[in-house]
């Protein structure tokens, strides 16, 4: 096993690609923080996992507050982390346009001030607090660690809302930088773009904004979280040793760099 004696935190663990890779990092036998803004979907995350001495908490990423309670709660229980993937994160918010965008097909001109800065506080303010927090631990401990960063095609390409496209590519920002700064503490910090992937998010998705997307993947499938899952041991683990601030893009070949 891979992750024997390591501690992952997953945030956004309580579905789709979150809950998906907590199994697969458990299965190589690491212990996992599934942290989730719904508690009760992080708990059934954990019933579902191999080994034993996982963990459930409750946080609001978007909240530094609840993400320094979430790690003070994960450093009592394990006093280690050796792993973060920080990938809650929303796609749709009140107020984002996406139903004028139905309505009129302009989405922008009808984004609210609210619509804008919410989504930036989940996704992006999010990913920063928990690494801030992750790295604190992990320098005090180990001097080493893997940091994953949930991104998506959405901040490599054209796809995506204003908002939710600045959110991912802002995510990458962070990887690079973050990456450069912690190489010398032995942290790496790398990013998944994810194409099109099967969850409650994507299923959340009116067909008119999805279909374009799906008849533009090569591999003419959407990708399951499995595709992700698999992705993120290979960077948790010592597999990708040397790889630190890249981003690598599940997508069935929607976009091609
Ligand atoms: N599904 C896709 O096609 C796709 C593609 C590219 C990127 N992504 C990214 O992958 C990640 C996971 O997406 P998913 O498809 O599994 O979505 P999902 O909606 O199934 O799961 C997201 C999880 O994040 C949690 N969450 C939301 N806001 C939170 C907050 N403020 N604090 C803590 N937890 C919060 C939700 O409760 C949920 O459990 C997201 O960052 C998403 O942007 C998804």
């Amino acid at each position: 096993m891979k992750l024997e004696g390591r501690v992952a935190v997953v945030t956004g663990a309580g579905s789709g690609i979150g809950r998906e890779i907590s199994r697969h990092l458990a299965s190589e036998g690491a212990r996992i923080a599934a942290v989730d803004l719904r508690p009760e979907t992080a708990e059934e995350t954990v019933a579902m996992l191999e080994g034993s001495g996982h963990f459930a908490a409750a946080v609001d990423v978007s909240e530094g507050t609840s993400v320094v309670e979430m790690f003070g709660k994960v450093d009592a229980e394990f006093g280690r982390v050796d792993i973060l993937v920080n990938n809650a994160g929303v796609d749709h918010i009140p107020g984002d346009g996406r139903d004028e965008l139905l309505a009129t097909g302009q989405q922008t001109i009808h984004m609210s001030d609210e619509g804008f800065t919410k989504l930036m506080a989940i996704n992006v303010n999010g990913v920063f607090f928990c690494l801030r927090e992750a790295i604190k631990v992990m320098q005090r401990e180990q001097n080493a660690g893997s940091i994953i960063n949930m991104s998506s095609v959405a901040g490599l390409s054209q796809y995506g809302n204003v908002s939710y496209s600045a959110s991912k590519a802002a995510v990458l920002g962070i990887t690079r930088a973050a990456a450069g700064e912690l190489g010398r503490f032995g942290i790496r910090v790398n990013a998944i773009c994810p194409g099109v992937i099967d969850t409650p998010m994507t299923a959340g998705i009116p067909d008119p904004m999805l279909d374009p997307l799906r008849r533009a993947t090569p591999l003419g499938r959407t990708g399951q979280p499995r595709d992700i899952a698999t992705t993120a041991v290979f960077l948790a683990s010592d597999d990708s040793s040397f790889i630190t601030g890249q981003w690598i893009s599940p997508n069935g070949g929607l976009v091609m760099q």
